[in-house]
Formats: C-alpha cells, sequence, structure tokens
C-alpha cells in the first residue's frame, strides 16, 4: 500500500483528459496536477526547452508527496521523457508507448495521426508502429491550432468544428480507418473530431491504456491507495487559470479550486 499521490502534468489543460482516466479506472488514488498554463503551448517549442520546463515541473511534483510521475503530453514524453527518467528516476509513465499499443490493436490497414508540430516533426510513432508493424500505412497531420482553440476555451462551437475539419478531412481522404488522438488536448475536441470524421474511423485516445499501464504497475508495485475516504485532487498551473477552470468543468462537470505555483523558482 502507498497513500502517496499521483503526480500529473501537461503543457496546459490537455492532461485533464488523463486525470479523468485515472478517476475512472483507479477511482482511490489522489492527484496532484500541474498544468504549465503560462508557457503552453509547448508543441511549436524547441526541444531543450520542453526538456529543461518538464524537468522544472517534476522538480515542483517531486515536492508534492508523489509516488509516480504521469507525463500526460505527447510532447514533453517524445522530447524529455528519457532525459527525465535519467535524472529523476524511474517511476515516470509517458502516453506514447500505450498509445502505440492501442492504435495497433485497433488499425485494419490505415493509420491517421495528429499531434502538435513537434510531436509529428518528431516521427517519433512512426518509428515505434514501423518497429512493431511494417504492413500499416500511416498519415500524419500536426495540428498546432486545436491546442491554441483549448488553451482559450474555445471548445463545442463552430471554430473547432471547423478546424478540426480543416485537419482531419485530409485524413478521411486517405481512407484511414483509425484516428490516433497523439495529444492529450484533442479528446476536448472529440464532438467536433467525430462530426469531421463522419463518425466513420475509430477514434484512438491515448490516456485509457496509459492508465492500464500505470494500474498494473501500482498494483505489481504494491503501491495502490487503500483508503476509502473520498481522493481529493490538488490542481495547480503556472499562468492564468480562467479557461483551465472552463475546461475543467466541461470535462468533470464540477467546478475546481485551482492553486498558482512560480514554476521558474525549481
Ligand atoms: N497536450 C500536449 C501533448 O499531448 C501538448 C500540447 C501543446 O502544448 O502544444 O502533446
Amino acid at each position: 500500500m502507498d497513500n502517496r499521490r499521483i503526480g500529473v502534468f501537461d503543457s496546459g489543460v490537455g492532461g485533464l483528459t488523463v486525470v479523468a482516466e485515472i478517476s475512472k479506472q483507479l477511482p482511490n488514488e489522489e492527484v496532484v496536477y500541474f498544468g504549465d498554463t503560462a508557457r503552453a503551448p509547448y508543441g511549436s517549442r524547441h526541444e531543450d526547452t520542453i526538456t529543461f520546463f518538464s524537468k522544472q515541473i517534476v522538480r515542483f511534483l517531486q515536492t508534492q508527496n508523489v509516488k509516480v510521475i504521469v507525463v500526460a503530453c505527447n510532447t514533453a514524453t517524445i522530447t524529455s521523457l528519457e532525459h527525465i527518467k535519467k535524472e529523476f528516476g524511474s517511476h515516470i509513465l509517458g502516453v506514447v508507448e500505450p498509445g502505440v499499443i492501442s492504435a495497433l490493436e485497433t488499425t485494419k490497414s490505415k493509420i491517421g495521426i495528429i499531434g502538435t508540430q513537434a510531436t509529428i516533426k518528431s516521427k517519433a510513432y512512426e518509428k515505434i508502429i514501423r518497429n512493431k508493424r511494417q504492413d500499416i500505412e500511416i498519415f500524419t497531420k500536426a495540428c498546432p491550432l486545436l491546442v491554441q482553440l483549448i488553451e482559450e476555451g474555445l471548445i463545442d462551437n463552430e471554430i473547432a468544428d471547423m478546424t478540426c475539419k480543416h485537419y482531419v478531412e485530409p485524413l478521411i481522404k486517405n481512407g484511414i480507418d483509425t484516428l490516433f488522438l497523439a495529444c492529450t488536448h484533442f479528446p476536448i475536441h472529440k464532438k467536433s473530431i467525430l462530426k469531421a470524421t463522419n463518425e466513420k474511423v475509430t477514434i484512438i485516445d491515448p490516456a485509457i491504456k496509459t492508465i492500464q499501464s500505470l494500474k498494473i504497475l501500482l498494483e505489481k508495485e504494491n503501491m495502490l491507495r487503500l483508503e476509502t475516504n473520498k481522493p481529493i485532487n490538488e490542481l495547480y498551473v503556472s499562468g492564468s487559470s480562467l479557461n483551465f477552470k472552463k475546461i475543467y468543468k466541461a470535462i468533470n462537470k464540477e467546478e475546481c479550486v485551482v492553486k498558482t505555483v512560480e514554476i521558474e523558482n525549481y
């Protein structure tokens, strides 16, 4: 048994989709979440900068009595996970490997991957998929505006519908059967993405497999929280919390309290 909390971070609100999955699959666990709202989006930044930011966040989370850290950001997982593990140890999980497993379980032959500029440019997903399967056709598209719309609180409206259509339509024309959401922000646009695909393809949210892997790890290491009192998650941001609260409410159907942290001090 280990009643310490699970640390989760992202560039902004995207990682809340991963926290929602923790609440579903591991309802006893408590989370301390950090969203780097002052410095989001990460997707257009240099990889060294993203690694520098990620290390600061991990240092902050380590002051918060966490037993494990989930990097709830594809961009930070791809650019920084290995560097962070080297410095801070192995109880740090990313979203990339588990996500690939669900995508490969689902696709028949053609997979579309949407993510940030950094994620798509890295070709990390193609490399991992190619290592496991050579018979799959892969089509990718960087969708930076989708993150920015969410960080501005613009979801479930005409602008979101149009932007999703703009990015997703070319992939649909390529005949994809599976659309992999390689950015933790994107499930927040799920309704607009579904419209853009005419509900013809299977949409994969890597959070589900990521949290399955986390559950396996916690069980294996005897680290589950065994308290029965309702867990209370703690939320931190580095900048504005206005849109963060709005998106939190859209995801969780309840208000939240958000604290600010001077992340440059870590
Ligand atoms: N949610 C993030 C990801 O999964 C980062 C988005 C961004 O800040 O550009 O890649």
